[in-house]
């Protein structure tokens, strides 16, 4: 049994006082890594059958350690577990509340470790879960998007660059762009687990042990590809976190685009969708209101995650190897981004499935703007030989007369149009519709009804496999 003192009593052998209040303080990490409590535990489980397996424990011990373990999990999980601030983490209040089930086999736990690859590997481990959370939570929107786009191949609104109204397109189309963009957001969260999936267990406090463990066993114990190469590298590196960062930041982002689309397009001004009652909220004193708020708290909450990657970029920015105590702030900023990010997915996908397009709405709007002149640029280049600079002047020309008469292009008349350019002919009313513009743009990744129904069947069978 080791000596009572007065400091902590995982570490205190060498301590003649315990700590200040204020250095327990700042010092304690258990109010918010108790998250890792499970990971924890696997962890532990994983490295004492190791320790066994190896002949550095005995199998008995290990038993007792497993079983230990586990009752521990079941306190922790009825909420009847006492976290303690003077045990600083998760970690010591595991292995104190072990001793005090086990006794003496507890301190066996942590033979050939150290905090600094135990917490890395907790860490790495709940970060991991919450890249493959992502890719399910990425893959309803993504779903829900299709579903819009199936409905709406042929439903016309204005595209928009600047925020002008630019060239008709499909709403159908633009729901598939934000499917690219979360197909990429998909793929970004599985190449991080990729890189991530490499257990950092077995690199002790920073140069590796001398005990003959097995890193192999334990790597393969908890699902991990291999183990890490190289012990420095694995107790100082938070790459993983950024990475989840990084791809949660960007995701992020597009979901706060989208949301500000339909915070545009839900204004009565716009009224080119209606939010459902589900996805919306009243004003307390003006009862006509219906407000947007999910998609402005969706918009509004993705500045959360951007500020964790810079957070623990500016954490991490200048250490010098291995740990240094600065790391334990990497943890508070990705468990607020990873449940932020979750949040606004899942309010993305209610939102979306359950809004009304309203087609005549953004049919009307898919008209305005003199959004047909390219078209009728086209048109010039394709029937009469302009060169497109020429055409696109006539153009200009053709949309200065109609806005001086208050007209759209196809309301000009023929003899209009040849006083502008005499080589212009009926045909050119073809062209000038939103429908036939549209239809028109069947360029491969173009907004054509009938491109858009083609893309829809390209991503339904890769999700098929994805
Ligand atoms: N609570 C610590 C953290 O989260 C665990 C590692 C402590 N290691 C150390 N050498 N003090 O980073």
């Amino acid at each position: 049994m080791s000596k009572e003192t007065t400091g902590n009593k995982m570490w205190g052998g060498r301590f003649a006082s315990g700590p200040d209040a204020i250095m327990e303080e700042i010092n304690a990490s258990i109010d918010f890594d108790q998250v890792l409590y499970a990971q924890d535990i696997e962890g532990s489980k994983a490295h004492a059958s190791m320790l066994a397996q190896q002949g550095i424990i005995s199998s008995e011990d290990a038993k007792q350690i497993c079983d230990g373990l586990d009752t521990i999990s079941s306190e922790i999980e009825a909420g009847t577990f006492t976290f303690s601030r003077a045990l600083e983490d998760i970690h010591m209040n595991v292995e104190s509340r072990l001793r005090e089930l086990i006794g003496d086999a507890a301190g066996r736990l942590h033979t050939a470790r150290s905090r600094n690859d135990q917490v890395a590997l907790d860490f790495r481990m709940w970060v991991r879960s919450q890249t493959e959370q992502a890719q399910t939570n990425i893959l309803k929107l993504i779903e829900a998007l299709l579903t819009k786009a199936e409905e709406h191949a042929d439903t016309l609104m204005p595209g928009f660059t600047h925020l002008q109204t630019a060239q008709p397109v499909t709403f159908g189309h633009h729901c598939l762009a934000y499917v690219e963009m979360l197909a990429r957001d998909y793929s970004r969260m599985k190449d991080a687990h990729e890189r991530m999936n490499e257990c950092p267990l077995g690199s002790a406090a920073l140069a590796g042990t001398g005990f003959d463990i097995d890193r192999h066993m334990t790597s393969d114990a908890l699902g991990f590809r291999e183990p890490t190469h190289n012990s420095l590298d694995t107790v100082s590196d938070r790459d993983f976190a950024l990475e989840f960062l990084s791809a949660a930041s960007i995701c992020g982002t597009h979901l706060s685009r989208f949301a500000e689309e339909i915070v545009i397009w839900s204004t009565p001004q716009f009224g080119f969708v209606s939010l459902s009652d589900k996805f919306s909220t009243g004003s307390s004193i003006m009862p006509q209101k219906k407000n947007p708020d999910a998609a402005e708290l969706v918009r509004g909450k993705i500045g959360r995650v951007n500020g964790s990657l810079v957070g623990l970029l500016t954490v991490m920015k200048g250490l010098p190897l291995t740990y240094s105590k600065d790391m334990q702030e990497d943890k508070e900023g990705v468990f607020d981004a990873a449940e932020t990010l979750e949040l606004c997915l899942a309010a993305m996908t209610g939102m979306i499935s359950d809004m009304t397009i309203n087609k005549d709405a953004m049919k009307l709007a898919a008209g305005s703007g003199y959004s047909t002149a390219t078209d009728l640029a086209d048109w010039l280049v394709r029937e009469a030989g302009l060169p497109f600079r020429d055409a696109h002047h006539v153009t200009g020309t053709a949309v200065a007369l109609a806005e001086s008469e208050s007209k759209e292009l196809a309301e000009l008349s023929l003899e209009q149009f040849k006083g502008i350019h005499d080589s212009i002919t009926y045909g050119i009313y073809d062209v000038l519709t939103v429908e036939a513009s549209v239809a028109s743009r069947t360029s491969f990744g173009g907004t054509a009804p009938l491109n858009v129904r083609n893309q829809i069947k390209y991503w339904q069978n890769r999700l098929k496999n994805i």
